[in-house]
């Protein structure tokens, strides 16, 4: 819901408001963000008082108790007296850099917006609050969008800089978010890693000065996430007042929060400011990707519910929203490059008696790709390893009953590749200097549209020569030494974002093409993951690391904002191939349906027995997808704090039906007796815990469920609880 009265901007959500007005100055002041409240004007809470070296501006005359550098804003500006974070930064024709900004007008608009070119939650019930302002020196109206999920407790935000002056400005940074709270003491989490272990929480209290994560990598990255949380101090998962952030962005990135001098905190989030300089000519706009904000009184449980909710319903886009996903079978960690089309149609074969319902081939299948060394950019089959190519691979799959899918890596290319001899100068490299290699790969400069077509147009030929019905869309190293030989000097700072934009315009346009095909979104495992790759590829390959005591703690991580439909997880064979460790199957399977599901071995290479127990697992999984996709997710356990288990649970809306997951660590002589406590049970029901026995659901939440003792290292069990 939207109120718009005398300045008075207020947003109501079902559980949650939000809250701006007019103040002194014509300055947008931010009142209130949180759990919700009645209606009625929260700027009481701003107070105002003459702060030592806190200048004013003109407007506000001999008052010298107005500061922009004290009072909470909607939107921060820079170099006019306020001195904390910036939202944005013009220069103007004359060399000065800042940006002032006073409100001008607003609308409200049904239904929720939409980015032209970029990722954004749907919302046709929804309405649009768009508020003003104006920087009236640089000729720069700055539209504030407002999308209200009001079902969903969450609120978007888009910026668009519209310059309506006569000269050009350059917009040196351009936040999606700026979040301005009047008390200091929160706690500050981000979501940070490595390749092949992404997304671990890390939580401090915000000290005074800045701390900030993010990306200058091109992509969203493996070391940082654009996704925080803040919260109080006591937050946990059942209790206390949290904040969630979202970029949907997949690009450099920037989350930055600030605990000022007079023990406020601002959040900023959006395009990281480093080498991002936007050319803005009269009469041309620019757009700010959408952030999405949420916002919990009872802690991270319903963050993360209100979120994953929002996601699956609002993000994902059909046919994919609400739907159940293949169970596929994948050959990368069975074969790597090393394959034929016999060796192919043995793995889908004997992954078909397993019940697997796709097929996907990885890497390897096209150019001369024989090795990480060549091939990049010539999509074309490669006849030596497929002689009949798709046209006669694909029919053989699918005479097991199995739909198939194919990997591809578009933005990347090999120096040993036609397409490298063709075009040199379609990858980055900065004249004078080096290459910078990256898996012995270099990277094509995709702001540039005759590269995109030339790519697209030779996997489009891929695509429709057979029935592909998903594709893996990876990207396997971190941009560097970028300059566009298409683009001036001057706006060299666009590069990085119009190569985000030309990456989302190719997704679209295999959308359209392609729109029954299930794009998976991978980046050397997890390095992309991100609310902004969702709205193309409803799933993301989580991590390149599929050891499943790794994944306990990367999908934790990631489960914070992201659903665990998002979560590409798969069964692969022991010694894992990125820790040596071994991990029964049963313990893998549990791990993988933290996620979609999937193998990634060859099953002529594990016994009989264990083809039998993933059989029964992809049988199970796939009864209790609806459960574990639309169920609310509770994180029971955090498997950084090295516990005796590892536990997770899924319960269905209307609570009549649960699954929980506990995997143990490494053996101990002598285990203790354990119970767990469960989450979100109706405490009123009484609930049949497989062949357990039934307990009331009070006392599975208050007292708990007796754990079997282990034996052996990692053994994990299931209980599937059903109301009677
Ligand atoms: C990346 C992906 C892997 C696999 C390889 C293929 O690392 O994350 O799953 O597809 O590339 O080269």
């Amino acid at each position: 819901m939207v109120l718009c009265d005398k300045g008075l901007f207020t947003l109501h959500t079902n559980n949650t408001t939000y809250q701006m007005k007019l103040g002194a100055c014509g300055v947008l002041l931010h009142t209130y963000y949180g759990p919700r409240v009645e209606d009625c004007d929260l700027s009481y809470l701003i107070r105002y008082a003459d702060r030592g070296f806190s200048p004013t501006p003109e407007e506000a005359g001999r008052d010298r108790t107005f500061s922009l550098d004290v009072v909470p804003q909607e939107y921060s500006a820079c170099g006019m007296g306020d001195f904390r974070l910036p939202s944005l930064d013009l220069e103007l024709p004359n060399g000065s850099r800042s940006a002032d900004l006073r409100y001008k007008s607003f609308r409200v608009e049904k239904g929720k917006y939409a980015l032209e070119g970029l990722p954004a939650f749907r919302g046709e019930e929804g309405e649009t609050l768009i508020v003003v302002l104006e920087d009236a020196a640089a000729g720069v109206d700055v539209e504030l969008y407002y999308g209200v999920l009001e079902n969903y407790d969450v609120i978007t935000r888009a910026v668009r800089l519209v310059n309506r002056g006569g000269h050009t400005v350059r917009v040196r940074q351009a936040a999606s978010l700026c979040l301005d709270f009047q008390r200091g003491d929160l706690d500050l989490i981000t979501f940070d890693g490595k390749h092949v272990l992404e997304r671990r929480p890390n939580r401090a209290p915000l000290l005074p000065g800045v701390r900030s994560a993010g990306s200058v990598r091109g992509n969203s990255s493996h070391q940082h996430n654009p996704f925080v949380i803040l919260c109080e101090h006591d937050a946990g998962e059942d209790h206390g007042l949290c904040y969630g952030a979202a970029l949907l962005y997949s690009g450099n990135f920037q989350a930055a929060a600030e605990r000022s001098q007079f023990e406020n905190v601002r959040l900023t989030l959006g395009i990281h400011p480093w080498h991002f300089c936007w050319t803005l000519a009269p009469g041309e706009s620019f757009t700010a990707p959408e952030a999405a904000l949420c916002c919990s009184g009872q802690g991270f449980a319903a963050l993360s519910h209100r979120l994953h909710r929002a996601i699956r319903e609002r993000l994902i886009r059909d046919p994919w929203a609400g739907q159940p996903r293949p169970v596929l079978i994948n050959n990368w960690e069975a074969t790597e490059f090393s394959f034929d089309a016999e060796r192919l149609a043995r793995i889908a074969e004997s992954a078909a008696a397993m019940g697997m319902e796709l097929f996907v081939m990885d890497d390897g299948w096209f150019g001369a790709r024989n090795s990480d060394e060549a091939g990049l950019g010539d999509w074309t089959v490669n006849r030596e390893k497929l002689p009949g190519g798709l046209e006669a691979l694909v029919p053989r799959i699918q005479a097991l009953g199995m739909k198939f899918g194919l990997w591809i890596e578009p933005e990347m290319v090999s120096e040993d590749s036609e397409l490298y001899r063709a075009h040199p100068d379609w990858a980055f490299q900065i004249p004078g200097r080096g290459k910078v290699r990256g898996r012995q790969q270099l990277a094509l400069d995709f702001s540039r549209r005759e590269v995109r077509d030339h790519v697209y147009g030779a996997l489009k030929k891929v695509l429709s020569s057979a029935d592909v019905s998903y594709v893996k869309w990876d990207v396997n190293r971190s941009l560097a030494a970028v300059w566009s030989a298409a683009l001036p000097p001057e706006r060299q700072g666009e590069v990085y974002h119009r190569c985000v934009l030309g990456l989302y315009e190719m997704l679209e346009q295999m959308r359209r093409d392609f729109p029954h095909m299930l794009i998976e979104g991978c980046a050397g495992g997890g390095g992309r993951f991100d609310a902004g790759m969702l709205y193309y590829t409803p799933q993301i390959w989580c991590s390149d690391n599929t050891d499943a005591i790794d994944r306990l703690r990367i999908q934790y991580g990631t489960s914070f904002c992201y659903p665990v439909c998002t979560m590409g997880a798969h069964v692969s064979a022991v010694p894992n191939a990125q820790t040596g460790r071994s991990v029964p199957v049963e313990t893998r399977g549990i791990a993988a349906m933290h996620g979609t599901f999937g193998c990634e071995l060859d099953p002529s290479q594990v016994t009989p027995e264990e083809r039998e127990i993933i059989r029964r697992q992809t049988e199970f999984f796939k009864e209790r997808q609806a459960l574990i996709f639309q169920g609310d997710y509770y994180r029971l356990s955090d498997p950084f704090q090295n516990g005796p288990f590892t536990a997770w649970e899924h319960v269905s809306p209307d609570r009549r039906e649960a699954l929980v997951s506990v995997v143990c660590g490494p053996a101990q002589g002598a285990p203790p007796f354990l119970a767990l406590r469960l989450k979100g049970l109706d405490p009123g029901l009484r609930y049949q815990a497989g062949g357990e026995g039934s307990y009331p659901g009070s006392a599975l939440m208050e007292a708990g469920l007796p754990l079997p003792l282990p034996w052996g290292d990692y053994q994990a069990r299931q209980f599937y609880l059903t109301a009677l």
